[in-house]
């Protein structure tokens, strides 16, 4: 695929309904992939480029990092000079959203932590992309000869990435909660000194929450305080910012409501809706006042800020669903609660994706 394609399919990721993922492969002669895992939705490319040196990508198992999968996909050997003006690339296709695990066949490179992984289960998790780092080093590593050389680690679950479950207490309250393995959500714990409260003015500075994105913890409680005028707080879902989660969730899902809070302008006590995190998933919210959404009054809990997912993107679709195409875009194939790449931005017109692909483009590449 020349680089002119791969910007193609970069600046048009809705228009095929997939992301192109890049990975550096020993970049400035360092032993790494970087980013060293992505996570990533059947479809998916993932684009290695080799840097100098002589490396390769190569399919592995969890238990035994170091050591090609049998029947696993390998890039071969990559050799670049140092002086190369156009690096070599290798496409590697998502199959599925199960985890993928990679390694630098090179001797050496390996055991000195040289690997890869495609949708692993975030930490604290066993089989997180650090327990399979660690586990290469030990294996493979300086020393390992004296080492035992089975591993005691097991092959994971065949697992649909993006979930996990842990149980938190706190006090006299247990939380049991499924949180995804994104890579920048919290972790499933309190913060620390336990729960607290965010509070988030509504209609305070126009149509908007002020503030408008918030990261918080699983027990925090979050407090909706309404201004003048005649708000809601609604739970939606990333791909349809302005529409009741209730109604477009594929799995059951009962989105939060406030219902509608008339304020008025000489009021001096305002009334408040409260929700409490349960988990680390992005909750994603809008105003169902009539135009409220589409003019940019969303509101989102632990949106990621490094992935084509963020909050200005949910906002962009929210204010480009007021243009047109909101109507007939009630399809996505992405579940509301799913962090799918891309597919979030299906079936929807080429001139709506490529306002959208303006803002994500970049951070899709990452
Ligand atoms: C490689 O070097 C460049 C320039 O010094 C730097 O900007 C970049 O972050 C480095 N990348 C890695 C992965 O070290
Ligand atoms: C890692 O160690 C195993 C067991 O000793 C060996 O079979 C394998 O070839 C090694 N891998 C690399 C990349 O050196
Ligand atoms: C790259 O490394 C492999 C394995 O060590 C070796 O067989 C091959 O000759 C190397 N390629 C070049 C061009 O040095
Ligand atoms: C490339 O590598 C050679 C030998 O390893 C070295 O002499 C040369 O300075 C390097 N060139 C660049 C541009 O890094
Ligand atoms: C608030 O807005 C809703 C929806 O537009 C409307 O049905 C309701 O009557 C309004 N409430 C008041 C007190 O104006
Ligand atoms: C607000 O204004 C309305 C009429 O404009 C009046 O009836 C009401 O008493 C006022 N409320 C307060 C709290 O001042
Ligand atoms: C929401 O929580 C705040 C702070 O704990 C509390 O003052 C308020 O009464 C609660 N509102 C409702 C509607 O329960
Ligand atoms: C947390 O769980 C409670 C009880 O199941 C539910 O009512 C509430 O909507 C949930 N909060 C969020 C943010 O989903
Ligand atoms: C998210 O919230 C932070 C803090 O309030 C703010 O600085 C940032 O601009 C917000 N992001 C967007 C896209 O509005
Ligand atoms: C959405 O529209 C609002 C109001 O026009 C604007 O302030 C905001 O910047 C827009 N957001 C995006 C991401 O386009």
């Amino acid at each position: 695929m020349t680089t002119l394609t791969a910007l193609a399919f970069a600046l048009l990721p809705a228009a095929f309904a997939q992301t192109m993922h890049s990975v550096q492969v020993g970049p400035n002669g360092t032993l790494t992939y970087d980013p060293p895992f992505i996570t990533a939705a059947a479809g998916d490319t993932v684009q290695f480029t080799f840097n100098p040196k002589n490396h390769t990508v190569t399919q592995s198992s969890f238990a035994a990092p170091c050591v090609p999968l049998a029947g696993g996909a390998t890039s071969g050997f990559h050799f670049e000079s140092n002086v190369s003006a156009l690096l070599d690339t290798w496409d590697f296709t998502v199959a599925d959203s199960t985890t993928s695990w990679f390694f630098c066949e090179q001797i050496g490179h390996c055991g000195q932590g040289m690997v890869f992984a495609i949708n692993p289960p975030a930490d604290p998790d066993p089989h997180s992309f650090s327990a399979f780092q660690a586990l290469a080093k030990q294996l493979n590593g300086t020393g390992s000869a004296s080492a035992p050389a089975t591993a005691t680690a097991t092959e994971p679950p065949a697992q649909s990435y993006g979930t996990a479950t842990a149980t938190v207490t706190d006090g006299a309250s247990t939380w049991t909660t499924v949180y995804t393995s994104y890579d920048g959500t919290p972790a499933p714990t309190f913060a620390p000194g336990g729960p607290v409260n965010h509070l988030i003015k509504v209609g305070i500075d126009g149509l908007s929450y002020t503030p408008s994105n918030i990261s918080a913890a699983i027990g925090d409680t979050v407090t909706f305080e309404f201004h003048p005028k005649n708000h809601t707080v609604t739970q939606s879902s990333f791909s349809q910012p302005c529409v009741s989660l209730t109604e477009t969730s594929k799995s059951g899902q009962v989105g939060f409501k406030s219902g509608f809070q008339f304020v008025a302008d000489n009021a001096t006590t305002f009334p408040t809706f409260n929700i409490t995190i349960n988990d680390t998933s992005p909750v994603w919210a809008y105003c169902g006042q009539v135009g409220h959404c589409q003019a940019g009054m969303v509101f989102a809990i632990n949106a990621v800020e490094s992935g084509p997912n963020n909050f200005a993107a949910f906002q962009a679709i929210a204010n480009a669903s007021g243009s047109g195409s909101a109507s007939s875009s009630g399809t996505s194939s992405a579940p509301a609660s799913s962090q799918t790449h891309g597919a979030a931005m299906a079936n929807k017109p080429l001139g709506y994706t490529l306002l959208l692909s303006a803002i994500g483009a970049v951070a899709a590449l990452l």
